[in-house]
Order: C-alpha cells, then sequence, then structure tokens
C-alpha cells in the first residue's frame, strides 16, 4: 500500500484514533453566544495532523465564529481548543492570535494594496531575520508557483493570482494549522476550480493541516479528507465525504451534500419496501414505522410508458445527462439524473424505478407541519 493510501486509509475512519495529543486541533464543547443567539453550540470536533477537513452548513449556522475562535480572534464563552496538544483557549488560559501558529485565508481580497508581493507574503515573518525573510518568500512563492511576481503589487494581479498570494502569506510562517474562510467564493467558476485543485496541491505539499468553510456542497466533499455539516451552531454529522453523502444521519445533512428527495415508505415484509416511485429492498432490522427513504437524482430511473402514472414536467440539459424533473402521482416531484442516450419529452408518461444499487438510506418520517 502506498503512503498517500494508507494516509487516505487512516483519514477515512470515522473517528480520531485516540491520539488527540498529536491532533493539529481540538475544539472540546465549545460555545459562544452572541446575544440572543447562540452562535457555536457545544461543539467538539478534532482535525487531525495532516487532514483537510471541510465545514459546511447554511448561512449564519456558526462556521466563521468556530473559525475566529480557533484563530483566537474570538473568545469562546465556554469550552477548551488546543493546538498541537497545547491549550490556547480554555477558562484559565488564553494564547493570542499571534502566537497560535495558525494561518488564515479569507474570502474577501485581504492582500496590503500598498505593499509588494513579497511584501504581502513576508508580512508573518517580521520578527525573524532578514535573510530568514527573503528565502522564505521565495520558497513559497516558487510554491505557489508566482516566481518572478515578487516586485508587483496585488492591483497588477488576476483574481487567481491574489488569491495564491494570500495562501503564500498564510503558509510563509510555517503555520501548523491553515484555516480558510471560504477561499475562492469570489473566483468565477472556472477560475474556481482551477485555484481550488491548486490550492490542494499546495497544501498537501506542504504537509499542512486545513479546515476549509465552504458553502460549495461538491467543493466541500472533493476536499475533505473529512466533511462536518453544521446546523444552527452545532455538528450534526461528521466523516468521510463518501459516508456523509450517502449515509446521512438526518433530513437536514442528507440535503446539505447534493440533492435529496424524501419518499414516504411501508414495509411489504422479507426487508422489502414499498414507495410511490416503486418498491426497493432494505435487510434493516429495526426500522421504524413511520418512515421515509432518501433519494437522489442518481437513483431515480424511468421507462417511457403510455400506461405510466407518473409524467415529466421539464427536462434540463447538462450535457453528458439530462435531469428530468417528474411529476409522481400524489403530485410530488422529483428530479432523475439520466444518460444522454435516453430522451423523453415533457408530458410524457412514464413508469419510474428505484434504482438505487445499494441499501437506502431510511429515516424516521418528519413530523408534518400544521
Ligand atoms: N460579532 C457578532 N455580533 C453579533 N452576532 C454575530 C457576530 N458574529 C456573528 N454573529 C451571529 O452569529 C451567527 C453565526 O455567524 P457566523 O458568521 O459564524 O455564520 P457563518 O456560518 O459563517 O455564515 P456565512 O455562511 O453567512 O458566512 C449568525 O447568526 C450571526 O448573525
Ligand atoms: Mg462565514
Amino acid at each position: 500500500m502506498s503512503k498517500v493510501q494508507q494516509r487516505d486509509q487512516q483519514l477515512a475512519t470515522e473517528e480520531p484514533s485516540g491520539l488527540p495529543a498529536s491532533a493539529a486541533v481540538e475544539v472540546r464543547m465549545v460555545t459562544k453566544q452572541f446575544e440572543p443567539a447562540t452562535a457555536v453550540d457545544d461543539v467538539s470536533l478534532t482535525l487531525r495532523r495532516g487532514e483537510f477537513l471541510t465545514l459546511v452548513g447554511p448561512s449564519g449556522c456558526g462556521k466563521s465564529t468556530l473559525l475566529r475562535m480557533i484563530a483566537g480572534l474570538l473568545e469562546p464563552d465556554r469550552g477548551e481548543i488546543l493546538l498541537g496538544g497545547r491549550i490556547v483557549s480554555s477558562a484559565g488560559r488564553w494564547v493570542p492570535p499571534e502566537d497560535r501558529a495558525v494561518g488564515l485565508v479569507f474570502q474577501e481580497n485581504t492582500l496590503f494594496p500598498h505593499l509588494t508581493v513579497a511584501g504581502n507574503v513576508g508580512f508573518g515573518l517580521v520578527r525573524r531575520a532578514k535573510s530568514h525573510i527573503a528565502r522564505r518568500v521565495a520558497d513559497v512563492l516558487e510554491l505557489v508557483e508566482l516566481v518572478g511576481y515578487g516586485d508587483r503589487f496585488p492591483h497588477e494581479l488576476s483574481g487567481g493570482e491574489r488569491q495564491r498570494v494570500a495562501l503564500a502569506r498564510a503558509i510563509a510562517p510555517e503555520p501548523t494549522v491553515l484555516l480558510l474562510d471560504e477561499p475562492f467564493a469570489n473566483l468565477d467558476p472556472n477560475l474556481r476550480a482551477q485555484v481550488r485543485a491548486h490550492t490542494v496541491e499546495i497544501l498537501r505539499r506542504a504537509e499542512a493541516s486545513a479546515l476549509f468553510v465552504t458553502h460549495d456542497q461538491q467543493e466541500a466533499m472533493s476536499m475533505g479528507d473529512r466533511v462536518a455539516v453544521m446546523n444552527q451552531g452545532r455538528v450534526e454529522q461528521i466523516g468521510a465525504p463518501k459516508t456523509v453523502f450517502h449515509l446521512p444521519k438526518s433530513h437536514f445533512v442528507a440535503s446539505s451534500l447534493g440533492e435529496a428527495y424524501f419518499l414516504p415508505a411501508s414495509h411489504t415484509g422479507g426487508g422489502g419496501l414499498s414507495t410511490e416511485a416503486g418498491p426497493c429492498s432494505c435487510p434493516e432490522e429495526t426500522l421504524p414505522t413511520e418512515m421515509e427513504i432518501m433519494v437522489r437524482p442518481h437513483d431515480v430511473t424511468f421507462d417511457a410508458d403510455p400506461n405510466g402514472e407518473s409524467v415529466v414536467t421539464a427536462v434540463e440539459f447538462q450535457g453528458a445527462f439530462l435531469l428530468y424533473e417528474v411529476e409522481l402521482p400524489s403530485g410530488r416531484r422529483l428530479r432523475c439524473l439520466l444518460p444522454h442516450t435516453i430522451e423523453v419529452d415533457p408530458g410524457s408518461k412514464v413508469r419510474v424505478r428505484l434504482e438505487h444499487g445499494h441499501v437506502p438510506v431510511v429515516l424516521p418520517a418528519r413530523v408534518k407541519e400544521k
């Protein structure tokens, strides 16, 4: 097994493997209140050394607040924060941000406009010897592939280049941890994918441990060794992207990582379940009496059938795939992702089938709002 495979296997395990002292970051039961709301509510999580953990969740759920407490820009009301096994924040101890060895990259362009690229990158190194600063700046600029850009000013750079300078500035003091708060949000989609891939490569090469905040579900799953889904100040689920995507523990988590529909299901005996979109099987022994199964667009397919009880209501061309919206007999709508070879016009009658290819996720039925 290669080193990379070993690392992936180790990181894919759900819980830290009993080495908290070597964890890059440990957040223990941390709470932060901004009257009247609780921005971060009793959060505990561990970022292992060399790990990339992505933090997703709706606006206002506490992602930035959590990052700012780890960086030391905000003081928690309760709980402890450890960096590299050292307490940096607790009831009796407070280490200021400049002594935490944490690098920060924010969404907005935070480069100093009056400093050159080299000046920006060397900004956090002021306490070191001049010769060291020059060498380190050159090394980091090489790492982010901006050799020769040292004398330029921020306004002479593209958006992607500016983002890489911001990254270089955060990496330069060799922080033990990098905290990135939506670092790509201001970039256009094409540039974003490119800068993101580049950033991952740079951080892996620097053997950094990183905590990323993102609104983008795809970004969360493709960048993170693990993903933490936050909801109203709490971490609702944390795990490998594959696990959180395929085995969400709640409706909220299911919808946070992609399009998800929930169909009421009933037992038909022998592990069989019946739904409006057709049967499926689930060998679980203990299923709730009132339940719903989670269906994603790639779990559903259909056959054109003039006697079918469902109807195609819309179709979205996506190149290699077509995303169909189908109305089931109850009026419930869901979308199916099918290969471009299956072409059906809106208005056509169809027979819908479930094709999970894996055991479906069963969740207790939600209480209906009155
Ligand atoms: N300095 C502050 N004073 C008062 N309330 C604050 C302060 N900072 C954040 N909040 C509140 O705390 C909650 C969490 O804010 P936070 O910035 O952590 O959210 P977020 O998850 O980063 O959201 P977004 O995705 O929009 O950036 C929000 O309700 C916000 O209004
Ligand atoms: Mg935020």
